[in-house]
């Protein structure tokens, strides 16, 4: 599975993307809103969870590479997560932290989006944090997601939890489609 946007291309995370992704996910100051940071076998058990999820789920967090170069900046994709209570499906996105600001996470989000809407039934997609990753909630807001609620839970302290909607996306598909 291979998804396009203008500048990305999102695949299948490959063992051998671990350095890359370690650049992401062990970086103390991108994932200082997580409990901890990833170290190297983190981001290798990381990798192979998220190969596993296809098979089970038919979706995963996909690796995001530059279309120019192939170089892996980030990962983005859907995921069956625990939210208040209840498995919902979850867009996830971590980007490299040179790589920040550009809209690569909001281009990515938002074909994964499309993606879950087009190809699988989910009624609504999700996406959860802790409610201090302004950055994070800012990127959901990008893609048409508002607030849904906030929980207090262990992890987070209080959880931030946004969404949208499938008949939320498609009434802004038709508002922006030129007749
Ligand atoms: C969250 C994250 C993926 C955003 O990546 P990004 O590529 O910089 O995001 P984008 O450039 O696509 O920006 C998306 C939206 O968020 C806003 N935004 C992003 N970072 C922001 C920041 N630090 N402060 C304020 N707004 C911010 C952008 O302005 C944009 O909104 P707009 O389209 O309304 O202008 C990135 O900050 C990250 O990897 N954080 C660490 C990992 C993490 O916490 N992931 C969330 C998992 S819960």
């Amino acid at each position: 599975m291979v998804l396009e946007t203008e500048r990305l291309v999102l695949r299948e995370m490959k063992p051998e993307d671990d350095q890359a992704l370690f650049l992401v996910l062990g970086d103390p100051e991108n994932m200082r809103h997580y409990p901890c940071t990833f170290d190297e076998r983190n981001v290798k058990d990381w990798i192979e969870r998220n190969r596993n999820r296809c098979e089970k789920d038919g979706f995963e967090l996909w690796a995001v590479c530059l279309k120019e170069t192939g170089e892996v900046i980030g990962d983005c994709g859907l995921t069956l997560q625990k939210i208040h209570g209840e498995i919902l499906p979850e867009i996830g996105f971590h980007i490299r932290r040179d790589c920040q600001r550009n809209g690569y996470a909001k281009e990515a989000a938002g074909a994964v989006r499309d993606w879950a809407f087009g190809t699988t039934d989910v009624p609504a997609v999700y996406s959860y944090c802790r409610y201090t990753n302004g950055p994070s909630i800012k990127t959901a807001e990008s893609i048409g997601m508002h607030v849904v609620c906030e929980y207090p839970d262990e992890t987070n302290g209080m959880t931030h939890v946004s969404a949208i909607t499938r008949k939320e996306w498609l009434e802004e598909i038709t508002e922006n489609t030129v007749l």
